[in-house]
């Protein structure tokens, strides 16, 4: 009989009082089935699907805060009015139904979001701190899908950011009324507001930036303002671009935020990285690719995960913040190594979790399998190779992942059994 990795079996209690029956989360994944702005009953029926898969916790994919500025025109917005808190329930319910909790992860996206995507308009401009656009890599083709399709954004008002702040807050609200167990703000990917923390999006000079603690103000007062209004143990989670703060001067700015994130009360930080100009969430760093660099190291976590070095430096300095670590993880026994190793305190999966609805119990936790067959490896999704060849290929396949990925989530909502990408080579 295998040995089950007792860590990743074992409960976990946040900050806030929270109680998560293990340490395996499925990590948030836009699913595109919004219907007028509300979770669908397809979106309602493949959270059902997750719920008895044995998962500690169920994080939804991300939930806009403002109708006028959307990831996609499907996605599910906090503020889409009365009808709301019944769907909500019913949502929360059927997530909720075997004992994992559910999280609302909830986002704006600021200067990535696309023309056509929310209500403002068509040539209403997108917003952000600053006016710095996306760069999507040299040349005329990537330069002329930017502007058509981002263009360059607003710089957001100073009482523009106090109402995206009571936005936050409403969705958390929201969340909690209709009996989530709590909320993850997403400062990852090159969103609102990861554009906030980086010096390279923010370049304003008020309140919300000019300092690395101005720049994080936007967050702390969310953060805050939650923790005022909404009980615990309701969750207050943050997921945060590790990639973002990069060599020595970037790490103290690290430091700096999350000592800030740390005090105004966060339950756990997810670690990702990568924006819509690299998608490094998707792939792991280029350089790490395993084209480029042969693992260095021979244990199965520093392989697989993407992140987890970034997790190491944060233990170091901030041994009390609970980490979850999301990207890459594809085996039981790399987990089991991340969470030994102390690095980490929680694993996100993503795109395995597409495909195997069930994946804690039929393979991590399945006592019938060897550690050397619980892996879930997933293939890349198919990119015509005409796009391979184009200088923004990596963005264009970290567009078909989660496209390809999308569509599993809307299979399963249908009642249709989701189709695994083929493993490459
Ligand atoms: C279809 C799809 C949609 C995603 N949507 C989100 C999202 O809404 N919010 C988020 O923080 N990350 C999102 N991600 C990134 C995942 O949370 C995760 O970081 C990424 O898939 C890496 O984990 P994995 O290697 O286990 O797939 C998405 C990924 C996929 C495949």
């Amino acid at each position: 009989m295998p040995r089950i990795a007792p860590r990743v079996a074992e409960a976990i209690i946040l900050p806030s009082g929270l109680s998560l029956d293990n340490r395996l989360i499925k990590a948030a994944m836009a699913e595109g089935m919004a219907v007028n702005s509300q979770p669908s009953d397809e979106l309602i029926n493949a959270y059902a699907e997750w719920a008895p898969g044995g998962w500690g916790a169920l994080i939804t994919g991300n939930v806009m805060v403002d109708e006028r500025h959307l990831n996609s025109p499907d996605d599910v917005v906090a503020t889409a009015g009365d009808g709301s808190l019944s769907c909500w329930t019913r949502w929360a319910k059927a997530m909720q139904a075997n004992g994992a909790a559910g999280i609302v992860q909830i986002s704006h996206p600021g200067r990535q979001s696309p023309i056509g995507a929310g209500a403002r308009g068509l040539w209403a401009k997108t917003v952000a701190p600053s006016r710095v656009p996306l760069d999507l890599g040299p040349g005329i083709i990537a330069c002329t899908a930017r502007k058509l399709i981002f263009g360059t954004p607003r710089e957001l008002e100073e009482k523009e950011i106090e109402d995206i702040v009571e936005r936050f807050v409403s969705a958390a609200k929201l969340s909690h009324a209709a009996g989530f167990k709590g909320v993850e703000l997403h400062a990852a990917h090159g969103y609102l507001l990861a554009q906030f923390l980086s010096p390279k999006t923010n370049l304003r000079e008020d309140s919300y930036g000019g300092t690395v603690a101005k720049r994080a103000k936007i967050v702390v007062d969310i953060i805050k303002r939650i923790r005022a209004d909404v009980p615990k143990p309701f969750c207050i989670a943050l997921k945060i671009n590790s990639t973002d703060y990069q060599g020595e001067a970037g790490i103290s700015q690290m430091i700096e935020h999350l000592s800030l994130f740390e005090m105004a009360g966060i339950d756990f930080l997810e670690l990702s990285g990568g924006t819509y100009e690299d998608p490094q969430m998707m792939h792991g760093k280029k350089e790490d690719a395993p084209q480029d660099k042969p693992a260095l190291s021979a244990r199965s976590a520093a392989r697989e995960a993407f992140f987890l070095d970034a997790a190491r430096s944060v233990r170091a300095q901030f041994p009390n913040i609970l980490l979850l670590v999301t990207g890459g993880f594809r085996s039981r026994a790399s987990m089991e190594d991340a969470l030994a190793s102390g690095a980490c305190d929680l694993i996100g999966i993503g795109r395995p979790a597409a495909v195997t609805t069930t994946l804690p119990n039929t393979i991590i936790f399945n006592e019938n399998l060897e550690a050397a067959a619980a892996n879930f490896k997933v293939g890349p999704a198919p990119v015509p190779r005409l796009l391979k060849m184009l200088p923004m290929s990596r963005i264009i396949s970290g567009g078909a992942e989660s496209k390809y990925f999308r569509r599993q989530i809307q299979r399963i909502g249908k009642g249709l059994s989701p189709i695994e990408p083929p493993l490459a080579g």
